[in-house]
């Protein structure tokens, strides 16, 4: 049987590359990996430890505590996905405030963080039969993916579906804030200067701003069958 593909998801900010990347774990029995969860685990830790905030940021203490961050993915079979355990606890919804969202550009644009980060994921696709969602997954982190995917749509868009998710778990939060953090992520993510978010020359984009789930699945699994 063969060992299946990497299939390499990156994207804007609320573009639902997670949604796509579960639907495709699930119907090809694919391994998924959330690469971002890892970038707001990381995050969570230098808040947590005031090493950074809305208005410090002591990289340098962030750096030389790395070593003491440990980060794993446990399967929930209720949810249908694997959540994200920061030092053996379970930080998934801690992981998805704004305050976090906030502070996440900052922290995922430090070079050592990121090598950090890219090794855990090179490691979890050495077994291919991957779908793996993150900014340089199709760039830096598995440049020789046998799919890769460039997911955008408007910001208006994507702060809407942002908000949703919020409100639906039951954070207050305003509108105008998370569109100013869609808007700000997207810019920080695509300037840095270590693995800038851009476009695979190879990846195939998808505009969803006006396409629902199904067309896209859709869409995609003709893509991936593809490539199997
Ligand atoms: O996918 P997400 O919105 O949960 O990601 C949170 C942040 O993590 C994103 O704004 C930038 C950073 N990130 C990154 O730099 N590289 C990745 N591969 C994934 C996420």
């Amino acid at each position: 049987m063969s060992k299946g593909i990497i299939i390499a998801i990156d994207g804007f900010s609320s573009t639902g590359k997670s949604t796509i990347a579960k639907l495709l774990a699930e119907k090809y029995n694919y391994i998924y990996v959330d690469t971002g969860a890892m970038y707001r685990a990381v995050t969570l830790y230098a808040k947590q430890n005031d090493f950074v905030g809305k208005d410090f940021f002591d990289e340098e203490k962030l750096i030389s505590n790395l070593k003491n961050i440990s980060l794993s993915f446990h399967f929930n079979a209720d949810l249908g996905f694997a959540e994200m355990f920061l030092n053996g606890v379970n930080v998934e919804k801690e992981i998805r405030t704004l305050e976090v969202s906030q502070l996440v550009s900052k922290v995922s644009a430090i070079s050592e963080v990121r090598r950090k980060l890219v090794a855990e994921q090179q490691i979890m696709g050495e077994d291919n039969g991957i779908v793996m969602d993150g900014r340089d997954i199709g760039t830096v982190v598995f440049p020789k993916a046998e799919l890769k995917l460039f997911m955008t749509a408007s910001a208006d868009k994507r702060a809407t579906r942002r908000y949703k998710e919020l409100i639906d778990r039951g954070d207050k939060v305003d509108f105008k804030d998370i569109l100013f953090n869609v808007e700000e992520r997207d810019r920080i993510d695509s300037t840095r200067e270590d693995s800038p978010l851009m476009k695979a020359e190879d990846a195939i984009e998808f505009d969803n701003s006006d396409m629902g789930i199904k067309e896209q699945f859709d869409r995609i699994c003709a893509l991936v069958d593809r490539r199997i």
